[in-house]
């Protein structure tokens, strides 16, 4: 078992092991919950709810099941877990479990974040993304049809409570999503190499999540250093848009990186060499995905990083090495059109 603690405003630990043995125990060294409600998705439901629920026999549970992925990221969502908490009388004691990947963890940790202003909750990743990303730093939220994340709360779990056995069941599709992070963990850290996970995945969680704990406890509501995390995300979000969420983060992320080492490359003048080296690592991830680079740079002016008509951008200089740049949204969408065309 490895921990890390995130010195956030409120500090909690992640927890790394194989299995849900002693989750109960810990639980209680965190908060004094008589109910909890664990909630999950379709998917994940026959997969690991019992799993848990045996190693929670001196709690109330409440299991709530939620539509499986990106589509269900929504405010019926968010409302359903709210009105399951309000039906069984939660009060401010009580608990959410969020047992899940990303989606699982962004609206149950809203839901928790608005119900009686705030009840405490706790991520149980059950995909690499959520593991090594979602699960850890508090960003909570829903899609609305404007956009993605338009709806949310900085709110930090009571516990992150990794079980790497989970990882075993991924779907493809689940796992080329998970990787798009680890690729990303790999440009913005110089630790980081994505080849690992396939060594030591535990060690390599262990080595992502404490990087970004770093980083959300110097940022916790990126204002600065945190953009970093979002390093390919903000081309990435708007092909996964254009794509109608049929194609997964991971692979949306990989497109996105590999789009702005095109625009570092012209921004501070790479030669082809360095750019093509820098591009080595997403060599066995990328894609041949088709889209509209009008539509992507379109689709970008709706992303809520944009501060009137600016917008930070996440540049690559070299491997482990970001910077984050200011720019006209006019001349961000002119360079990245001219790249991606
Ligand atoms: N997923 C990026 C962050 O948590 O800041």
């Amino acid at each position: 078992m490895k921990k890390i603690r995130v010195n956030a405003s409120r500090p909690y630990d992640v927890v790394i092991q194989e299995g849900f043995e002693n989750i109960g125990k810990t639980i209680k060294s965190v908060c004094s919950a008589k109910k909890i409600a664990v909630v999950t998705d379709e998917n994940v439901f026959p997969l690991y709810y019992e799993k848990l629920a045996d190693e929670l026999r001196d709690f109330s549970l409440f299991p709530l099941i939620v539509g499986a992925g990106e589509k269900y990221k929504t405010t019926e969502s968010f409302l359903k877990i709210i009105d399951a908490l309000a039906g069984n009388k939660f009060s401010r004691e009580d608990l959410v479990i969020a047992l899940g990947g990303g989606v699982v963890g962004d609206v149950a940790g809203f839901a928790a974040a608005c119900y009686l202003r705030g009840i405490a909750y706790i991520q149980c990743p059950t995909t690499l993304l959520a593991a090594i990303d979602s699960s850890v730093g508090g960003k909570t939220g829903v899609n609305l049809s404007q956009g993605k994340n338009l709806l949310g709360a900085f709110y930090q779990p009571s516990l992150t409570f990794i079980n790497t056995l989970c990882e075993d069941t991924l779907s493809e599709r689940e796992r080329t999503s998970g990787l798009g992070e680890g690729v990303k963990y790999s440009y913005i850290s110089e630790n980081i190499k994505v080849e690992e996970l396939f060594q030591n995945r535990a060690e390599f969680i262990f080595k992502c999540v404490d990087f970004k704990a770093k980083i959300v406890e110097e940022d916790e509501k990126e204002s600065g250093k945190r953009k970093i995390l979002n390093f390919g995300h903000t081309v990435g979000h708007a092909v996964e848009a254009a794509s109608g969420y049929a194609l997964s983060h991971g692979e949306c992320v990989i497109k996105g990186i590999d789009a702005i080492i095109d625009l570092s490359a012209d921004f501070y003048g790479f030669s082809d060499e360095k750019k093509q080296r820098l591009k080595l690592p997403l060599k066995d991830f990328d894609r041949n995905i088709a889209f509209s680079a009008k539509e992507i740079a379109e689709r970008i002016c709706s992303d809520k990083k944009i501060r009137g008509g600016d917008i930070d951008v996440v540049l690559l200089k070299e491997i482990g090495q970001v910077e984050i740049v200011t720019m006209k949204l006019s001349e961000f969408k002119e360079r990245l059109y001219a790249v991606m065309r």
